[in-house]
């Protein structure tokens, strides 16, 4: 869905304009590098995840301090979500190739299917529980390290991404392909969401038992989302029409009058100040909701005062923030008591910070009008110190004013990420909080995730509704009663997609990536059996691309086309130096079986042998 931005008619200054362009200039470069970044990380294709099943994301190329070397339920759901919206949007922006999208989304269909009936730690299939399983091995085994388990988001967010996809194929009258491929998924998930939201588990963040916020608001949605899409294909699903108002109804008492608490059931001294809370607001945003407190929408009262909480936290505990007042944005981390590799700033949640913002902006402009209540008049004092309590039509100056400084503050909140973004535009998953240095996991798919729908968000890009109108009712009273679900392994599989795959008698275009550390004049080549690579002709080789070459990713690359489909070949690198002379890498010759069929990209990552 795609609309347009009422521009705003309020005079900015010129340096306003200024900063506005360099923020819009990064923001369309970061984004094409976010997209990359994403892909880079998927399974069967991209470059940083060699060796992972096709449709798989690995959280971070990271291998050690921290190893996000895996697969993890949430991330990949998230990253799908935004993936799906992108496609459903009609995007073709960021240089993505839609038919390829949609074959990786496929390809997420398929592996979260086989990951489902992956016996693990955290359990089986059988009765449901292993579907809390939060991270497994890329070859889709399973992760038997102890960990954080059972993580009870995982399921519900997993059901909202595929029940997007599946309303997009609806839409294209391909419902037949929900019924028989899409559901059997989705409805073991819903079946977990509808028998063990009423227990705790760990949070998103992976470290304490009890019940979380987010966990609950993303299972709200994916029952209500569950009962609608079960009425469109003809399927029942009694746990969603059972559970989902006593879900919402627990929900309401992680506000405790002033934020959101964002766990509870939980041995604790922290504040329960906490971005789940804000990124439960984002992720169940619906843009043709009402500002309602009872689901938290973004432009919510509780939403609006929870997030000058949120963020206030982070002022006086981080360097980067000093001198930065309230009303400005600042550098905000998971939660203010967090120790985690020192506890920092999030790339991920200075997003979820902005991107909440663009969403309640959108909301208001769609209403025609904006509510301020006692609850969220803190929040609005920031941006006028006398306003008071009341409904500002969108015709009122004092409506224009408030709502293109709550914008300024929103796109501060990019600015951070852009003044801490290093130069080849990698998000890693934190950057320090006394030296802005990026730390912890580098090239973190959910951050670049982040990227993107945030500054979807910002131009006023959202999401399909997922029905909040219909679901915000909070019964009388609350009466947990969960319900016993059954599971059944999926099996069927979308059609492999002939589109991009390779025929034993085609050209087959196989990338090298080869890592080796040279000097300016030094060029690297490929040698080999075949005549590609110049039959071993070290004046006919292969030169490769150094155009991917940094100083810290000594990468060269080309992409070299192998008529050798289905069979193997001999190849070597070389070097030629700045006066001509030719130095080989050591070792025996490589051997490589050029692909046939699927996968539709295939790539080869090599470090250079001294
Ligand atoms: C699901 O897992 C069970 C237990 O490992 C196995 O017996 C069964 O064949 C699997 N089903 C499918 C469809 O893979
Ligand atoms: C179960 O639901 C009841 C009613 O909403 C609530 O009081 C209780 O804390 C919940 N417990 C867990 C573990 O979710
Ligand atoms: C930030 O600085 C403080 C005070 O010097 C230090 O104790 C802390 O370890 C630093 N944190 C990080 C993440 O470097
Ligand atoms: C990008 O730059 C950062 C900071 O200099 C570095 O840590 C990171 O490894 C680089 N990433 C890539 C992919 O070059
Ligand atoms: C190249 O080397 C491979 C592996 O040794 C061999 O199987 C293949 O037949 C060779 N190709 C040619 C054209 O000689
Ligand atoms: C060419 O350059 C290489 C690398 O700098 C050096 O090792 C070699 O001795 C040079 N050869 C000649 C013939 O100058």
């Amino acid at each position: 869905m795609r609309s347009i931005v009422v521009a705003s008619t309020a005079g900015l200054l010129l340096g306003g304009q200024m900063a506005a362009a360099s923020l819009d200039s990064y923001i369309a470069k970061e984004s094409v590098r976010s997209y990359q970044g994403i892909m880079d990380n998927l399974g069967n294709k991209g470059v940083k995840a060699p060796g992972t099943a096709a449709g798989l994301f690995i959280a971070s190329p990271n291998t050690a301090n921290p190893d996000y070397f895996y697969t993890w339920t949430r991330d990949s759901a998230l990253t799908f979500k935004c993936l799906i919206d992108l496609l459903d949007s009609g995007s073709s922006d960021y240089g993505l190739n839609r038919a390829e999208l949609e074959t990786d989304i496929r390809n997420y269909v398929s592996a979260q299917a086989v990951l489902q009936n992956v016996s693990n730690p955290s359990g089986t299939l059988e009765d449901g529980t292993g579907l809390g399983e939060p991270k497994f091995e890329i070859d889709l085994n399973p992760f038997t390290g102890s960990w954080g388990r059972p993580q009870r988001d995982g399921p519900a967010l997993r059901a909202i991404a595929m029940i997007t996809y599946s309303n997009y194929l609806v839409s294209r009258g391909k419902k037949s392909d929900v019924v028989n491929i899409m559901w059997p998924i989705i409805s073991n998930d819903l079946a977990y969401v509808g028998q063990y939201w009423n227990e705790t588990g760990f949070d998103l963040w992976e470290e304490q038992d009890g019940s979380s916020f987010f966990t609950l608001a993303v299972q709200h949605r994916a029952l209500v989302q569950g009962a609608a899409l079960a009425k469109t294909i003809g399927k029942t699903c009694s746990a969603c029409s059972s559970q989902a108002s006593q879900v919402l109804c627990f929900l309401q008492s992680f506000w405790n009058g002033e934020y959101i608490t964002a766990n509870i059931n939980m041995d604790t001294t922290r504040t329960g100040i906490d971005a789940s809370s804000v990124l439960g607001s984002i992720h169940t945003f619906d843009p043709e909701a009402s500002c309602d407190d009872s689901t938290f929408q973004p432009c919510s009262s509780r939403a609006l005062a929870n997030h000058k909480v949120y963020v206030d936290a982070f002022r006086s505990i981080y360097k980067v923030n000093d001198g930065i007042k309230e009303g400005s944005a600042a550098n905000v981390g998971r939660y203010p008591e967090d120790v985690y590799q020192g506890g920092n700033p999030w790339y991920l949640t200075d997003l979820a910070a902005a991107e909440m913002l663009y969403d309640a902006l959108y909301q208001w402009n769609k209403i025609g009008s904006l509510e301020i209540t006692q609850t969220s008049l803190s929040f609005f004092r920031d941006f006028d110190s006398t306003i008071k309590a009341g409904t500002y039509s969108s015709r009122t100056k004092t409506y224009k004013i408030l709502t293109s400084a709550i914008r300024a503050y929103a796109d501060d909140f990019v600015g951070l990420v852009e003044k801490y973004t290093p130069s080849n535009g990698s998000l890693a998953e934190q950057y320090n909080r006394n030296t802005s240095v990026p730390l912890s996991a580098n090239d973190l798919t959910w951050s670049f995730a982040s990227f993107l729908t945030s500054i979807q968000r910002r131009a006023s890009i959202v999401p399909a509704s997922w029905g909040e109108k219909t679901a915000n009712n909070v019964p009388s009273k609350c009466a947990a009663s969960p319900m016993t679900g059954t599971y059944k392994a999926a099996t069927a599989t979308f059609p492999t997609s002939t589109a991009g795959c390779i025929p034993a008698t085609d050209v087959v275009p196989v990338t090298f990536y080869l890592i080796e550390n040279t000097y300016y004049g030094e060029n690297v080549y490929m040698a080999g059996n075949v005549s590609a690579l110049g039959n071993w002709d070290t004046s006919e080789g292969f030169a490769l691309d150094a155009g991917l070459y940094t100083e810290t990713d000594n990468l060269w690359f080309g992409s070299v086309e192998l008529i050798e489909a289905g069979t193997p070949i001999e190849y070597k690198y070389y070097k030629i130096e700045s006066n001509g002379t030719v130095t080989w890498e050591s070792g025996d010759n490589r051997v490589y079986i050029v692909p046939t069929g699927c996968p539709i990209q295939p790539n080869v990552q090599d470090v250079w042998r001294s």
